[in-house]
């Protein structure tokens, strides 16, 4: 089939959904690839190297040609206007954030797969964007807040004076948080975390940090089935509050990480807890694109209280591309296979494996996802 990587056009979004190596190898498999003119420059990805590993670069990426379109983001009106109809989607298209878009692929007979509901089973631990991305995150929220930490993450001592480790407390330990734990400890914070999952308390413990939480029946009870957290009662989270605030009056710099998957981000640190912290110190926000875990916080905006810096990352992945592509691309490239006819290489979505039927959200013009088909269908 014919493959199509688009240029990226939401604000701030640097990434590509294909590499060189990856085009190599799409094209090894048996398809062609066309690649948007400038889609890679970004990320530090010329249109030569696209070409060199085979791809033709076109102005509008060849997207009416297409059999299958790809994209890290949702796609733009125009674009969805420019597919034929019958051809397959591919992007972390955030269903939850605006099921126009998911209503219009489908209308449009294009059938769309959404990379985050790719279901986090082993088999397709190499399909999960979610993981690649947020681990990448994780990692650069620490890079950012030690940037905006006007003191010296490791403890020094100095002919002149001994300078403070700086106490670091990440707040939410899914993939991001544990990266951002390591990253912390490797530049020589001393590191802290919580989280209501209790798995957690031993991986953090693993990674040499201190576990901090209030460890009652309603937390041995905090996790799905599926590994991720419930939202906690009311009575759990004042008591937690209570134990938190005590911690963050004390830390130099607190990155909070905590989604419920399909929810508003909770709150965390409030205003109180963050202005009990010394000037100086940092808050990054992770959670600010699902409202933050601060009510402080503003979408890729630095706000100062009382000394106190509070940044909200929208998307942090943005800020290191070439290895946040890299990583996207093969996550697409594991999930080539299940999209192809393995003799004809047609477009042909295996609809009977579990991951395509977690990940589809439309089939031939019908939504067929049980969060977006009309009630009738579900
Ligand atoms: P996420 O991005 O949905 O949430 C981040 C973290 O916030 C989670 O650890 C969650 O428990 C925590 N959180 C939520 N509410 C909180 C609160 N009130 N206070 C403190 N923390 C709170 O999570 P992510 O990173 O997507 O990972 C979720 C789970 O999925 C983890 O158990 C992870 O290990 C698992 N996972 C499994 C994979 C697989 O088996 N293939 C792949 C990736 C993740």
């Amino acid at each position: 089939m014919k493959i199509a990587f688009l240029k990226e056009s939401a604000a701030g979004e640097t990434r590509v959904a294909a590499t060189p190596e990856t085009v190599k190898k799409i094209i090894g498999l048996g398809h062609s690839v066309t690649v948007q003119t400038g889609a890679g420059v970004a990320a530090s990805v010329p249109d030569d190297q696209f070409k060199a590993a085979g791809a033709e670069i076109v102005a509008d990426g060849g997207i009416g040609a297409a059999d299958l379109v790809v994209k890290v983001r949702r796609p733009t009106d125009s674009e969805i206007g420019a597919m034929k109809a019958g051809a397959g989607f591919v992007s972390l298209l955030e269903p939850y954030g605006d099921r126009g878009v998911v209503e219009a692929l489908a209308k449009a007979k294009i059938d769309a797969l959404a990379m985050e509901f790719i279901p986090r089973i082993s088999r397709a631990q190499s399909m999960d964007a979610l993981s690649s991305q947020a681990n990448l995150a994780g990692y650069r929220a620490v890079i950012e807040g030690a940037a905006l930490y006007g003191r010296a993450m490791p403890m020094m001592m100095t002919a002149a004076g001994t300078v403070a480790a700086a106490k670091t407390f990440i707040m939410g330990v899914g993939v991001a948080g544990l990266q951002a734990i390591a990253t912390a400890r490797r530049l020589g914070g001393v590191v802290s975390a919580t989280d209501v999952r209790p798995a957690t308390k031993e991986q953090v413990a693993s990674l040499g940090a201190k576990f901090v939480a209030v460890e009652d029946e309603e937390f041995k009870q905090a996790e799905t089935a599926a590994g991720y957290a419930k939202p906690m009662s009311a009575e759990y989270q004042a008591k937690q509050a209570a134990l938190v605030a005590e911690h963050i009056a004390k830390q130099d710099i607190v990155i909070t990480t905590a989604l419920i998957p399909g929810r508003p981000a909770p709150v965390l640190v409030t205003e109180a807890m963050a202005k009990s912290m010394r000037p100086g110190s940092v808050i990054i926000d992770l959670a600010v694109a699902q409202g933050g875990n601060c009510p402080l916080s503003r979408p890729d905006e630095l706000v100062e209280v009382n000394g106190v810096k509070i940044m909200g990352f929208t998307n942090l992945p943005a800020r290191l591309p070439a290895d946040s592509s890299a990583l996207y691309a093969k996550n697409f490239l594991a999930l080539l296979p299940l999209l192809a006819d393995k003799e004809s290489k047609a477009f042909a979505p295996a609809w009977d494996d579990e991951i395509i039927k977690g990940a589809m959200l439309s089939k031939g013009g019908a939504l067929i996802h049980p969060h977006f088909a009309p009630a009738s269908a579900a």
